[in-house]
Parts: structure tokens; sequence; C-alpha cells
């Protein structure tokens, strides 16, 4: 009978069958009579152990010698093992080696974020890039989701767009036979004609920014949905972005948890994103970044900063002294070398939380009142707080065209953005369009942009027009919050970013 071709993620209904898996080795060690070859397979991890007694000579040597990531099949008995990682191991019956590799560049040694953006086409088989991406997989579904089930339908909004949709500096100009086009910094404009037609409606595909600042939040490309609703207001469109954050965080935690585990995310926080959300106004904001209780709260930081670097170069030093001391074992050598580039690397990031928090604080404690938030300052505000920060009303000259003057208070819009805690800062961006055709053709003429340009999106003011609004979600950030992984580059398979395009 044919041996029962299978994954690792389904070894749990195999116990005490004969299988074989496909996949890569991930890593090995021997031990005299033995190997441990750690099998990946795309859906987990595996250890399959060989026994020398059960294998000719040459084909034991071959699979005692077989480099990083070779491509291998392996049949074998499974059965469970708790202590084993993934839970199951396979005793091995059988290999066959489908490719050799030889000198892998990628090892458990450290390497720069250069290098490892050079062969991201390598690195992405890392357990960490893997985990990443499976919440990023997860998280657009749930997107998907929650959007065709609550009736909105799908509308694909163009990628070369005439007109700028979110301002003029970031703008990727392409020559279209001779016409300067843009690539999309949105859909929005087209689908507030969409909403007119079908009611609620939403877009999703990749957005194009020429952002000129070199940040950890900050990419060229970036996906984004955003839906758009006829008859909405604000308190319907905040309550609207809670749930559909809360339902996206949900589904991640219901179908990634091994994977959250493995980037070792803040579970006991994302299990607490519930709706409501906290809601300020931007003055409200702003009074917090002066007051006493965020100078506060920064100088507690900074302590908290400081205890913990004493705390990881002591570790670090440790494990130093260990290696030092001589006869360590292999297995235990790789685990130190994994374990300082984790710490050398949360290190490196300390030293930076602590030369710039004092920068931040006095940045907050000297805001002014009409500028729009910056990195550090939404930083500080969704670090103040444990659940989502909902920020509205932002001074009307800090903010896009299309968004409504509120109508008691002109100063400002009817606008919303979204800070996630653990200060990855905004994930959503939406407003209340502006409805009034008179209004919107003074935030036009304001703004020096051509009102021919904007003749088809004036008409949708003249032709039934009704209150309506939307927001946009970046994915990459929402990954990042998600996931706690520090750098949005991380969080798309193959980032783009202002300084450097790599493969
Ligand atoms: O706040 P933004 O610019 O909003 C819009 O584009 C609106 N037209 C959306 C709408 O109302 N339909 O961007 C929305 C979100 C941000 O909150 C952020 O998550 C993400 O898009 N984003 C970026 N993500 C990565 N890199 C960039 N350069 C980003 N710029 C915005």
């Amino acid at each position: 009978m044919a041996v029962q071709k299978t994954t690792i993620s389904e070894l749990k209904d195999h116990v005490g069958e004969e299988v074989s898996l496909q996949g890569w080795l991930y890593n090995s060690r021997s031990s005299g009579k033995l190997v441990f070859l750690i099998l990946r397979d795309g859906t987990g991890l595996c250890q399959c152990i060989v026994e020398k007694a059960e294998f000719a000579e040459e084909k034991f040597d071959e699979l005692k010698r077989l480099g990083q990531e070779s491509s291998l099949v392996v049949t074998g008995t499974c059965r469970e093992e708790p202590r084993s990682v993934g839970g199951y191991e396979l005793s091995v019956t059988g290999a066959e080696v489908v490719c050799e590799a030889t000198d892998y560049p990628i090892t458990p040694k450290e390497h720069g974020v250069d290098f490892l953006l050079k062969h991201r086409h390598l690195h992405l088989r890392s357990q960490r890039q893997w985990a990443i991406g499976k919440v990023r997989h997860t998280v657009i579904d749930a997107i998907r989701r929650f959007f065709n089930d609550n009736g909105f339908t799908l509308i694909d909004t163009p990628i070369f767009a005439p007109t700028a949709g979110e301002g003029e500096q970031t703008l990727f100009e392409v020559d279209y036979f001779g016409q300067p086009v843009y690539l999309a910094q949105t859909g929005q404009l087209y689908l507030e004609s969409a909403a007119m037609s079908y009611g609620k409606v939403y877009c999703f595909g990749p957005t194009f920014r020429a952002e000129k600042s070199k940040t950890r939040r900050h990419l060229t490309e970036f996906w984004m949905v955003e839906p758009e609703v006829a008859y909405i207001d604000l308190p319907g469109l905040l309550e609207l972005g809670e749930n559909f954050v809360s339902f996206v965080v949900q589904q991640v935690l219901e179908k990634n948890r091994g994977e959250l585990e493995t980037l070792g995310a803040d579970i006991p926080h994302l299990e607490n994103i519930k709706p409501p959300f906290v809601r300020m106004t931007y003055t409200e904001a702003a009074e917090l970044l002066k007051s006493d209780k965020a100078a506060k709260f920064m100088a507690e930081q900074l302590e908290s900063f400081k205890a913990r670097k004493t705390e990881i170069e002591k570790h670090i030093a440790d494990i130093e002294a260990e290696e030092k001391s001589g006869g360590v074992k292999k297995w235990k050598r790789e685990k130190n070398a994994r374990m300082l580039i984790e710490l050398r690397t949360e290190l490196e990031e300390l030293e930076k939380k602590i030369e710039n928090n004092p920068k931040h604080a006095k940045l907050a404690a000297e805001f002014n009142w009409g500028k729009d938030l910056g990195g550090s300052d939404e930083t500080i505000i969704s670090q103040m707080h444990d659940r989502p920060v909902f920020v509205t009303h932002y001074p009307r000259s800090a903010k896009a065209f299309y968004m409504k003057t509120d109508r008691s208070n002109t100063d400002v819009v009817e606008n919303f953005d979204l800070l996630a805690p653990e200060g990855f800062g905004e994930i959503i961006g939406g407003s209340v369009r502006e409805d009034d055709y008179d209004y919107l053709m003074k935030r036009i003429d304001e703004e020096g942009y051509d009102p021919e340009n904007y003749s088809w999106y004036l008409d949708l003011r003249k032709y039934g027009s009704v209150p309506h609004g939307g927001f946009g979600l970046g994915v990459e950030r929402t990954v990042a919050w998600i996931t706690g992984e520090k750098h949005i580059r991380q969080c798309i398979p193959f980032p783009r970013m202002m300084d450097k395009m790599y493969i």
C-alpha cells in the first residue's frame, strides 16, 4: 500500500501511521547513531529522527551531512511527542533528497538588515517571516470577510489616476503615453461615486505614496482597504471602525495563536481588543500631550527602559561568560547564538528609545494646536491607553480637502484617525466627506487644485448628494501592531521603501 502523503499540520490525524512529508531541512543535529532532522513544509515544523541501524551507511551519511534548506521527502511513523517542536515526531523509515543545498547563506548567526533584505527571497523561509506571512493572510481574509458579510460591495478602483487623492507631495508620476498620470494614493474619490450607486462599498488593493521619510512605519507601496458608506455620520463611522478592527484581531487570535506565540506577540493585549475603543478630540489629544500626566508617563517610561537595559546587559554578559568558559554543547551554543541576537537587537532598540524619549517628551510638551499629530505624538497617546484610540476633529488646515468642515466649529473637520496601542501609531484614517458643493469648491480652491480635474467629483455634490464617509486601513501597519513587529518592512513579502529597492 502506498504511504499516505500528509502535511505537518495534519500529523495529529496520523498518530501511529506511516506517512510521508515533503519539505525542506530547517535545521539538523546528530549524535552518533541518530540524526535529528527538523523539517519544515510550509505548515509547520517537525522533528524527524533517523536511526543509523535502520539505514545503509551511505544513506545515513547523506542525511547526516545534508545542508540547511535542502529539499527532501521523508517517510516515517508518526508519534505524539509534546516536548518536540509542533508536538509530533517521525521515526524515519525512508528519505529521498530532492535537491541538496550547500552553504545556505542565512544561518542562525546575526545578519544585518541590508543582508536580509537582499536575501529576501530566502529570508521568507525563516520562522519569523513565515509566521508574519500567515498572520497577514488571516488579516486580509478577515478584511474581505467582514465587508462581504456586512452588505458591502467590492469596487475595484483604478491604479492609474489623473489627479492627486491625498496631497501632491507624495505622488508617483508615470508617463502614460506622453501624459503624466499618477499611481493611486487612494481609491476613495472613485469609491464615493460608487457609494452613491450601491450604498456600502469597499476597495482593497496596492496603494502608492512617494514618502520621502525613512521611518519604520512608511512604505512607498502598501495595501489599503477602504470602505465608503452613504448616509453615515461620524459616530456611525467610528462604530464601523471599532467593530471591523476587533473582528480582524479576533480572527487572528482564533486562527494564528501558534504564529503569535512564535512571534512573541502580546496575546493578552490582543484579547482585550473589543469595542468600545477610546474616543477623544484632537483638542483633547493636544491637551493630553501638554499635560503633567504625559510628562510623568514619559519619565516613568524612561526609567523602565533604563532598568530593562541593565537587565539585558547582565543577561548578555552571563551568556558570554558561559561561552568563554568552554565545553558548551553544540545545541546550547546555537541556542545561545540565537538568544544573543535577540538580546542585542532589543538592546539596540532600547538605546534608541532612551535617546529619543526626552526629545519626544519635549515635542509633546511644546505641541501647538493646529499642526498634525507627529509620529511620536501618536505613539505617546496610544501608549497611554490599553485599547485603540480614536482621535477626531482635527484642524481643517492640517487635513485633506475632501473632509467635511464641522458646521458647529469651522476650524475643524469631521474626521478621525485610529491609533493602535503599543506605539505603532495610526492604522486608520477616515472622515465624513464634504457633501456641499460650495464648501468643497472652496477647499479645492484653497488647495490650489484645478477644479476642472475634479469636475466629476463635484458632480456627486450636484446630483443627489448625501452625507457619506469612509476610512482607509493600512494592512502592513495593522499586521505590525498585531504581531508586535517593530518595522513595517517585515510585514509585506517584498517591501518597497524610499531608500532602496532590493529584489
Ligand atoms: O490616512 P490615510 O492617508 O487615508 C487615506 O488615504 C484616505 N483616503 C482613506 C479613506 O478615507 N478612504 O491612509 C490610511 C491608512 C493609514 O492610517 C495607514 O494605516 C496607511 O493607510 N498608510 C500607510 N501605510 C504604510 N505606508 C505608508 N506610507 C502609509 N500611508 C498611509
